[in-house]
């Protein structure tokens, strides 16, 4: 009927949506699987309509696990990651996705090259924009150091997916 229509249309384009985050690092085996697995967390402690995804642009390793270091400092933080699989960015991202979160500038002009139009790119902040706009902090790769630089990560990224969270649950993500 034209009047349920209306209705169904409402619901599906306006309130039953979940809000779809993308994290996106380079190799996509420390910074954005440790966003992802703290924003799944978040959307299970808050009950969040929202789902979580991660991706890289380095190839190499695309299909493994994440670094053994990110997944150990994230279960010290009671959080499991080891199920999650390295791959590649996807132009269709932008279409999936409604927010896409990048960590440093190399991330942003990846993005950046693929996207299709300005439209694309409205989607894409660094992740830590979301607590200080404008300011493109970068989330530092943790890759070649130590383990105290994944502690390191879990901290910078703590708070702008907290507030994230807060956006969703508020209704103004
Ligand atoms: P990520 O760190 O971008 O935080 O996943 C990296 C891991 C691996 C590589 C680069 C960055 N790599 O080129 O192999």
């Amino acid at each position: 009927m034209h009047q349920d229509f209306h209705i169904k249309h409402f619901y599906n384009s306006n309130m039953v949506k979940p809000t779809k985050i993308l994290m996106v690092c380079l190799g996509n085996i420390c910074r954005s699987p440790m966003a992802e697995g703290m924003m799944q967390a978040k959307i299970e402690k808050y009950k969040l309509d929202a789902e979580v995804d991660s991706a890289g642009f380095e190839p190499f390793h695309t299909g493994d696990a994440p670094d053994f270091r990110a997944a150990r400092v994230m279960k010290q933080h009671g959080i499991d990651i080891s199920g999650q699989r390295s791959r590649l960015f996807r132009v269709s991202d932008f279409d999936d996705f409604d927010h896409i979160y990048v960590m440093d500038s190399g991330n942003y002009k990846d993005v950046k090259s693929v996207a299709r139009n300005g439209v694309h790119m409205q989607k894409v902040d660094y992740i830590l924009n979301i607590l200080n706009p404008g300011s493109n902090e970068p989330v530092p790769d943790p890759y070649y150091g130590g383990e105290q630089g994944f502690e390191r990560t879990y901290q910078l990224l703590d708070k702008a997916i907290e507030l994230i969270a807060m956006k969703i649950k508020n209704g103004g993500e």
